[in-house]
């Protein structure tokens, strides 16, 4: 099952099924035709409900009661077959089906017939495939929906399609039938969001999809892509979201990104052979919409003096999510750092990047999430981290930070759960009373913490991890830290 709550959808389909069958009839207000009702109630009549979801339908639709009924019925789920009485709702224009188990059948052909559909969601419903004639449909969901293959539609009327989400369609790793490249979707030039990932694809980004030049949000995530990114792509300039992450992409990211200036989203990790050659292009500073930007594990093989110069424009005063990890950078982080005013999360783990953390991080007032795990920052934790009230988890692990550590360091960090710093030779040097923030994970392993059991572990009434291997307690453990390890956690 996917993640969405199960109870929304039940309701999405209860509601939506009546809202557009109610509504679209101005004076109906006590319920709906009989043919209607009729047509609903050999729906229900097919399908199986176990826990009597739909035993409602007739009062519900005769005196629109409350949703808040069905909220008990949070984990059912409806199967049996779909009866092709839904045809006769002419004016049905939202069918959502997600999250339900119709055995693997395949989509019914009906559905075809449904002309005035302009919703469709099948997501994860059990269909294992028609939809050739839907001129007012405007989405079309069919993620997990083990299409075996799309056969190529010849008549494809899909003219007013403007979200199309294929996404996830394939069995397995292993699973010799895999969804074809839908090549048909080039035909949809009205296309606004193409989601087209993990489905195990190969070969080049194919140029079926150079025309579709409307579109917003393109997803070919989690495939085995192996051109270098097409030029026409880049000429995509609408796209608000691209995400090319997880394939096998080679060859040079090219200077003309900068001409998408719409983009908000972008991200090109896990492509390790994705060259950029002199590191992120100076092109990059045209994307004033960015909000996120995820390169890790791509090669940079840059300064960090050079990558925060690129960003420091207007990129920094709208990105919210900035992850370099593991691309290869080296030199030292600058004060452009503080020029980052909306970031909420920024990874630089496992590069090579050196020298002290400097004074401008305290700027980064809105961050919640830093990690600098995994590089060659040395020098001593600077007091300014404690102004970063936001921060909820800090990854310092595996440095070479030296020096003491106080209590003045998370004066502020009121917000701090995760605390990772093994790995450096630091000192904790805090008096015995001392009460720290309400941490959940801490780990302080090779530091100095000793020689008492640290008493500030016992008001962590959320701790649910600590690591204080080797870091220099002598004393025996306290009676009350067992009795803390009995208690149940709710991390
Ligand atoms: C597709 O449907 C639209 C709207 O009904 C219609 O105007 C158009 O001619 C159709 N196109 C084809 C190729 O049938
Ligand atoms: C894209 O549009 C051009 C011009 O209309 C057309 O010649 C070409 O065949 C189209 N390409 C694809 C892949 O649909
Ligand atoms: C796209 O970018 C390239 C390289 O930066 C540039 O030469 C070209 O003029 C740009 N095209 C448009 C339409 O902006
Ligand atoms: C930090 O490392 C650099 C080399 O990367 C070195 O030159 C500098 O002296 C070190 N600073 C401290 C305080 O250890
Ligand atoms: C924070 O700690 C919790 C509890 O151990 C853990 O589940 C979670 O993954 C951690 N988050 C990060 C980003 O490390
Ligand atoms: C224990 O901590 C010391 C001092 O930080 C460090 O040099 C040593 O490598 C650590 N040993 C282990 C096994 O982690």
């Amino acid at each position: 099952m996917s993640s969405i709550p199960v109870n929304s959808l039940l309701l999405s389909l209860l509601l939506v099924v009546s809202v557009s069958l109610c509504f679209s009839y101005g004076s109906f207000t006590h319920g709906c035709s009989q043919i209607e009702r009729d047509a609903l109630l050999k729906f229900k009549h097919d399908l199986i409900d176990p826990s009597n979801l739909l035993a409602s339908w007739a009062d519900f639709l005769a005196s629109s009661s409350s949703s808040t009924q069905y909220e008990d019925y949070l984990k059912l789920i409806l199967s049996g077959k779909i009866n092709p009485s839904l045809v006769s709702l002419k004016h049905l224009r939202y069918l959502d089906l997600r999250n339900n188990d119709f055995g693997g059948v395949q989509i019914p052909k009906f559905i075809g017939l449904m002309g005035s559909l302009e919703h469709l969601d099948l997501s994860d419903a059990g269909f294992a495939e028609v939809m050739n004639t839907l001129p007012s449909l405007v989405e079309l969901h069919l993620s997990y929906c083990q299409l075996p293959r799309v056969p190529p539609v010849l008549h494809l009327n899909l003219s007013s399609l403007s979200i199309l989400d294929l996404s996830s369609n394939y069995v397995d790793e292993s699973a010799i039938s895999m969804l074809n490249f839908p090549r048909w979707v080039s035909h949809l030039k009205t296309l606004l969001s193409l989601n087209l990932a993990n489905n195990n694809f190969q070969g080049p980004i194919p140029n079926d999809l150079r025309n579709l030049t409307l579109l917003k949000e393109l997803d070919l995530s989690i495939n085995h892509f192996s051109s270098s990114i097409p030029e026409w792509l880049y000429d995509f300039n609408h796209l608000k979201l691209l995400n090319l992450r997880s394939n096998n992409l080679k060859g040079a990211l090219s200077s003309a990104i900068g001409n998408m200036t719409s983009l908000s989203s972008l991200d090109l990790s896990l492509n390790h052979e994705l060259e950029f050659e002199g590191g992120i292009p100076g092109s990059f500073k045209k994307l004033c919409n960015l909000r996120t930007l995820s390169l890790s594990n791509v090669k940079l093989n840059q300064d960090m003096a050079d990558v925060l110069e690129v960003l420091s424009g207007c990129v920094s005063v709208e990105v919210e999510s900035l992850d370099l990890a593991g691309c290869l950078l080296f030199g030292q982080l600058t004060n452009h750092l503080g020029k980052f005013r909306n970031l909420a999360y920024l990874g630089l783990r496992s590069n090579s990047i050196s020298g002290p953390i400097p004074m401008a991080l305290g700027e980064l007032v809105t961050i919640r999430s830093l990690d600098l795990s995994d590089n060659r920052l040395n020098g001593t934790l600077p007091k300014s981290l404690g102004e970063l009230t936001k921060l909820e988890e800090l990854d310092i692990s595996h440095n070479s930070f030296q020096g003491e550590v106080s209590e003045a360091h998370f004066a502020n960090l009121k917000n701090l759960r995760n605390f990772s710093a093994a790995g450096n030779q630091l000192n904790l040097r805090v008096s015995p009373d001392w009460i720290p923030p309400q941490l959940v994970f801490i780990d302080l392993r090779s530091w100095n913490v000793g020689p008492q059991f640290p008493k500030w572990v016992r008001p962590l009434e959320h701790l649910s991890y600590l690591d204080i291997s080797n870091s220099s307690i002598s004393s025996t453990i306290p009676i009350w830290f067992h009795a803390q390890l009995l208690m149940p956690q709710d991390g």
